[in-house]
């Protein structure tokens, strides 16, 4: 699967041209993650696969927002957008793979991924990391593509699954896998993007519930 230095070269070709393709397409379904991770003030947000940093303007202004990312052209980008938007609640922008973060553990109040889960080779480890990195009882926000479970669409990911290194993306990672190998409490479960074909995962971060006799 996607080593980090495949992801980075990806990422270094696409970096020029991301928010043209895919900013005004996945906006909406930032809003709504941001969204949750706004709701309490004076909060330490991680927004993990930050890219080039679309939804850095979203967070509010009394929140401290740390973004990290594999790929240093995609960072660039964030880092220039913090500049020309003055955002000065941005604490860090920093080169860090999302599976192996350098944060101390409950380092963050609300950790966001937008669009990520699919891209890094090991969705677990990345969920695991998020989890580590956020405080006990904090909001856990995963915005992503999930398999679909029948029908021509899901042909279609089971075609490009051997491609997934070439397209730079997993279309076949499964929401009912990362959520129970999360081991998470989900508080909700909702589409967002383009015609709802992307799901949002709104996890606290407490053990889930024992499943009932
Ligand atoms: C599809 S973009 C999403 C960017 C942003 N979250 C958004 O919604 O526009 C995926 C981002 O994840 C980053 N990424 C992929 N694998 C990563 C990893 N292991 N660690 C950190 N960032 C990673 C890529 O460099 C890229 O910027």
């Amino acid at each position: 699967m996607n080593s980090l230095s495949v992801i980075r070269a990806s990422y270094r070709r696409l970096s020029p041209l991301y928010d043209v393709l895919e900013g005004a397409i996945f906006h909406s379904g930032r809003k709504d993650a941001v969204a949750l991770a706004n709701k309490r003030a004076n909060q330490r947000i991680l927004d993990v696969g930050v890219g080039t940093g679309l939804a850095l303007p979203l967070y509010r202004k009394d929140s401290w927002v740390v973004g990290i990312d594999a790929s240093p052209e995609m960072l660039k980008r964030a880092k220039a957008r913090m500049r020309r938007k003055r955002l000065t609640n941005i604490g860090g922008l920093l080169e860090m793979d999302a599976m192996n973060m350098g944060f101390a553990d409950r380092s963050f109040d609300a950790v966001v991924a937008m669009h990520v889960a699919s891209v890094v080779p090991d969705p677990m480890k990345l969920i695991a990391e998020m989890k580590r990195v956020c405080v006990p009882g904090g909001d856990i926000v995963v915005v992503n593509h999930f398999a679909s479970s029948g029908g021509p669409l899901r042909m279609i990911e089971k075609a490009c699954g051997p491609f997934a290194e070439v397209i730079g993306f997993r279309p076949d990672v499964r929401l009912m896998h990362l959520a129970d190998g999360a081991r998470l409490q989900i508080v909700q479960v909702r589409r967002v993007n383009l015609g709802g074909y992307w799901r949002l995962i709104h996890f606290r971060n407490a053990p889930a519930e024992p499943a009932r006799a």
